[in-house]
């Protein structure tokens, strides 16, 4: 497949998560690890989505005319509700006292010198590739989605897996909108440099954090306080592991995000959703 696949239209679904009510502080199977594990993807989040928002709109206008325009508008309503939906799961966690805000501080500090440095394309390369993250999570969480429906807090689970099937439904937006800028061996180049830097990103920073939730209530050196975290993560239903496989493919050529067809994942979620999953 070379671009997205006519079916899947992006929608508007403008959700807000009211019935998110007070997280539990470990709202993920009791455990504080694996529940640090997935706020500290939130985090992350919220602060990459700004930068992914910056780095698509400056190519918005090269898209003018062409069929990837109203799919760069779909994508900017749907990133910037993304980012204002984990605002509020954000927000609690700082309640709760961890220190959500001085984490998000140093990933935003990073971020900027990390923007700062690159051109405008080198950005657009970089957004594709954290894309390409998002991407192959969202997969995971549409494809076993049991583990954390049976073991989390519904309101959050909800709201990701929500998350993951808009992540679904514009994965190959800013690739597209990168391969429309330039072509041949650049493009390659560009890229890997892209998935390497976000690697760089990415990777430190959700240990490092979940280490640093772990920290604020004394058990990050605790065998126990990991445990599950990394059976979960690496072994059953093992998403971090699974997600090497699509991670990889990147580096291939030819490669584009819709190779891997989600239509029916995307599909089946709709249909579990009350409404089908169009509002
Ligand atoms: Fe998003
Ligand atoms: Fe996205």
């Amino acid at each position: 497949m070379t671009q997205a696949p006519a079916t899947v239209e992006m929608i508007r679904r403008d959700r807000r998560h009211d019935d998110m009510g007070e997280i539990p502080r470990a709202w993920y199977a009791d455990d504080p690890g694996l529940t640090a594990f997935f706020n500290a993807m939130s985090l992350a989040i919220e602060e990459l989505e700004h930068y992914l928002l910056r780095s698509v709109r400056r190519f918005a206008e090269t898209a003018k005319d062409t069929p990837l325009e109203p799919q760069v508008k779909d994508f900017l309503f749907q990133e910037s509700i993304h980012s204002r939906e984990h605002r509020r799961y954000n927000d609690q966690l700082q309640e709760q006292g961890f220190p959500a805000e001085e984490m998000t501080q140093v990933l935003r500090d990073r971020v900027k010198r990390m923007e700062a440095r690159r051109t405008d394309l080198q950005n657009l390369a970089l957004t594709a590739a954290i894309e390409h993250f998002t991407a192959i999570l969202a997969h995971q969480l549409l494809d076993r989605p049991e583990h954390i429906r049976a073991n989390g807090y519904p309101p959050l689970v909800r709201m990701w897996i929500w998350h993951g099937a808009e992540e679904v439904e514009h994965k190959s937006v800013t690739y597209d909108l990168f391969c429309m800028q330039v072509s041949g061996f650049r493009r390659y180049r560009m890229r890997i440099a892209g998935i390497l830097a976000a690697t760089r990103v990415m990777l430190p920073f959700l240990y490092w954090v979940t280490w640093r939730f772990l920290k604020t209530d004394g058990i990050q050196w605790r065998w126990k306080s990991w445990r599950v975290m990394l059976r979960v993560t690496l072994v059953y239903p093992g998403f971090m592991r699974r997600m090497l496989r699509d991670y990889i493919r990147w580096y291939r050529p030819g490669f584009h995000p819709w190779d891997q067809d989600d239509r029916a994942l995307l599909f089946r979620w709709r249909d579990s959703e009350p409404g089908k999953g169009l509002t």
